[in-house]
C-alpha cells in the first residue's frame, strides 16, 4: 500500500490488483489502508435459517436495511486470525475466497445480500490462489507470537 514494489512476491502483488479490480470489487468494502471503511454491510450470511439467524446490524437500529448487515472487519493479519466472519463459519482464507466467488452455493435464499454480490463473481483457481497469497501478505510476523 505504501508503494514499495519489492514488498511482495509476484503472486501477492496479481492478489493485490484483483482485490483492488472492479471485477473482485474486495476493495469496495475493505477499503483504506487497514482494509476496512467502518461501515455495514451485508455479504448474504442472513437467511433466517436456524443456522444463520443473526440480524447483525438491524438488532441495533431496527431499520430493515441494516437486516443482515455486519460491520466489514479490517484484514491485516488476517491470516493469523481465523476462524472467520462473525459465526466463525470459514475455517480458512480459502473457504472466504470460495464464498465471495459463488455466494449462492452456501447460501441459497440470503436476505438484502449487497447488490455487489448478487452475481457469482468468476475467479479462476489461480485467482483465488493469488488472492489468498495476497490476503496472507498483510501478516505482520513481528507481532506473532511463537
Ligand atoms: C459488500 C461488501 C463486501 C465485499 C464486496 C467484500 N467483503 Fe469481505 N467482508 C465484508 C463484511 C461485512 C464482512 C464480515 C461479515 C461477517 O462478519 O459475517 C467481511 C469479511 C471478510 C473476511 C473475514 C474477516 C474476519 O476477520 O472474519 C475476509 C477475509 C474478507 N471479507 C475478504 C474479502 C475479499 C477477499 C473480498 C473480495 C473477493 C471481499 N472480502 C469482498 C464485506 C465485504
Amino acid at each position: 500500500m505504501a508503494g514499495d514494489s519489492t514488498a511482495m512476491s509476484a503472486a501477492a502483488i496479481r492478489g493485490r490488483e484483483l482485490f483492488m479490480s472492479t471485477r473482485a470489487k474486495c476493495f469496495d468494502c475493505h477499503f483504506s489502508p487497514d482494509f476496512t471503511g467502518d461501515e455495514f454491510r451485508n455479504i448474504g450470511l442472513y437467511d433466517g435459517s436456524a443456522a444463520l439467524n443473526d440480524a447483525g446490524r438491524f438488532a441495533i437500529t431496527g431499520d430493515s436495511l441494516d437486516l443482515g448487515r455486519f460491520r466489514v472487519p479490517g484484514l491485516r493479519n488476517v491470516g493469523a486470525t481465523a476462524p472467520y466472519m462473525h459465526n466463525g463459519m470459514f475455517r480458512t482464507l480459502r473457504e472466504v475466497i470460495d464464498y465471495y466467488a459463488q455466494p449462492h452455493l452456501s447460501v441459497i435464499n440470503p436476505i438484502n445480500i449487497d447488490t455487489l454480490l448478487q452475481k457469482p463473481l468468476d475467479l479462476s483457481n489461480a485467482e483465488k490462489s493469488d488472492l489468498e497469497t495476497f490476503l496472507h501478505a498483510l501478516t505482520d510476523d513481528r507481532f506473532r507470537q511463537p
